[in-house]
């Protein structure tokens, strides 16, 4: 079955033809990051004005590009939650009109499953499996048994892992997006420039991470934790900043491993492109780690035509009373703490 799968849940707009949910025939994502840049930040009423002058070329080009007509798609996926409300809405209302106009059945799904999904574009994963969701908008830790059945370990209990990367580096205008800037900077920087602490979560907590204190300590109290014999650079502030941001993430995961005995952890999301993340998790004993490519870490919409095809080929179609959500919403919490 060949599922068109459409993204515009954030800042790209995506397009992408995948056939039986992992030969991927074409893949096509228009960045607005330029547009966004000028405010070092996404401005939601651009993301969405740009998602309804860009979806139809932009569909348009995936269908071309993977050799098909439109008559030959067996269904269409879209992300319906979590994201931009008005930038959401675009993809929706967009797949909604052309499963009405083809008669071709729609498929709605959650942007975060499609995260952990993208891995299985490229690799064969049995499940269940670890499963990290790290993004501008999200950190879930959870055990994944099945494409749509995950049980929740741990989330953010303030900031996203990607939104403390973004407001660093915009403070110290490193540059947008902040996670890549951060990422190259800290290549020619020394990690042991500034000491952070570990964030003390309450009992309950333990497979949770929390940003604002890392975050708030780097942009206004740095000079606190600063060591005396390092040059406060750029490279040094960043390498400090990001070897603390995945300590945070590290310690959590490294608990996982031990209380579930699961011996694979499948990452996705725009942070899992982070090179000193994919570093330490493949320093965790016992655990083998699987990251997706580069291009399907960040938002896309093969991940989404992928996972859709599950949902098709069990049947599970979409009503047109579906609609966006901000929300992640929907998956449960057992704790296990
Ligand atoms: O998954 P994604 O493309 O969009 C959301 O669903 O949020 O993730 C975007 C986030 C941004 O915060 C960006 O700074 C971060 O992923 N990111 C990175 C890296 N590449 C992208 N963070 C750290 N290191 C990177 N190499
Ligand atoms: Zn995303």
């Amino acid at each position: 079955m060949k599922v068109l799968g459409i993204e515009s849940s954030c800042d790209e707009t995506a397009a992408a033809v995948v056939e039986d949910g992992k030969k991927i025939l074409s893949n096509v994502v228009a960045t607005q990051i330029p547009f966004h840049q000028a405010y070092n930040g996404i401005v939601p009423e651009i993301a969405s004005r740009k998602h309804v002058e860009w979806i139809l070329p932009v569909v348009r080009q995936a269908i071309g590009e993977s050799g098909l007509t439109l008559e030959q798609i067996d269904g269409i996926a879209v992300t319906n939650r979590p994201g931009l409300m008005g930038s959401l809405l675009v993809g929706l209302n967009f797949a909604k009109t052309l499963s009405w106009i083809t008669g071709k059945p729609f498929i709605a799904v959650n942007h975060m499953l499609g995260h952990i999904y993208a891995a299985h574009l490229e690799k064969e994963i049995a499940y269940p499996y670890l499963g990290l969701m790290v993004s501008g908008g999200h950190f879930i830790l959870c055990v994944v048994h099945n494409f749509d059945d995950i049980e929740v370990l741990g989330t953010t209990i303030d900031d996203a892992p990607g939104e403390a990367f973004d407001k660093v580096a915009k403070f110290y205008g490193f540059g947008y997006p902040g996670g890549p800037a951060i990422d190259k900077l800290a290549k020619n920087g020394n990690a042991e420039a500034a000491h952070f602490s570990m964030p003390h979560l309450k009992p309950g907590h333990s497979y949770d991470v929390s940003y604002s204190g890392l975050k708030t300590a780097c942009i206004h109290r740095l000079e606190q934790f600063w060591h005396q014999d390092f040059e406060k650079t750029p490279e040094n502030i960043a390498a400090s900043f990001q070897e603390q941001a995945i300590k945070i993430l590290a310690r959590p995961i490294a608990k996982a491993v031990k209380d579930t005995g699961l011996k694979t952890l499948v990452a996705g999301g725009g942070v899992a492109a982070n090179s000193l993340l994919r570093k330490r998790l493949g320093e965790i004993k016992d655990l083998q780690c699987i990251f997706p490519s580069l291009k399907y870490c960040t938002d896309n919409a093969a991940m989404i035509a992928g996972l859709g095809f599950h949902y098709l080929k069990a049947g599970r179609t979409s009503t047109s009373d579906v609609t966006a959500s901000p929300r992640v919403t929907g998956f449960s919490k057992k704790g296990r703490q």
